[in-house]
């Protein structure tokens, strides 16, 4: 079967359309105006999975150089557990590492089962907590960071 979605770099256009996805999938979600600022923000990126008529996932990031964090990343419910995230992630990690990126952080939720297997398998690992990090409902943040390529590491 031919592959329904189209990965594209996110822009600051895509706000509103993003922020409405974002509403369907977190319970304290972020705002259009949050999308924007982030998108035009110096370093801030992301890419856009299209299907049919509207975005049907999207991953936000912010380059700060050589350390990048994967500031959020979501898929409609009508198209999860088709690996649409893990490409999502793999498209950002590789840009941004293009960018000259070393090493990724991200904050997950702790009850989060299904993103914490993405991100670990994206090369991300456990290294720390924020205590009641995340609101509605409150949640302790796992801070997971993705390690310089071992080729990278030594230099
Ligand atoms: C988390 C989320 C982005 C995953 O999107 P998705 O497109 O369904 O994920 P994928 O199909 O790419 O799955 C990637 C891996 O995670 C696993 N996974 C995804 N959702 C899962 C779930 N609910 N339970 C268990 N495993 C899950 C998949 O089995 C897959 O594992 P594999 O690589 O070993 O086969 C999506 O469920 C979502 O948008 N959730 C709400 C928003 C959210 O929690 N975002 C993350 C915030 S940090």
């Amino acid at each position: 079967m031919a592959e329904p979605f189209r990965i594209r770099p996110a822009s600051a256009e895509d706000a509103a359309a993003l922020a409405g996805l974002e509403r369907r999938c977190f319970s304290d979600p972020w705002s259009a105006e949050a999308f924007r600022a982030t998108l035009d923000t110096p370093g801030g990126g992301g890419f856009v999975a299209e299907a049919g008529a509207g975005p049907a996932g999207y991953v936000l990031t912010l380059n700060a150089g050589r350390v990048a964090e994967i500031l959020n990343v979501a898929v409609a419910p009508e198209y999860r557990l088709r690996w649409l995230a893990r490409r999502l992630v793999a498209e950002a990690v590789a840009s941004l590492e293009g960018e000259g990126v070393r090493e990724m952080f991200l904050e997950v939720r702790e009850s989060n089962a299904g993103a914490l297997r993405l991100y670990e398998g994206a090369g991300f690992g456990r290294i720390g907590r924020r205590r009641k990090y995340y609101r509605q409902p409150a949640e302790d943040a796992l801070v997971l960071r993705r390690p310089p390529a071992p080729a990278e590491a030594a230099s």
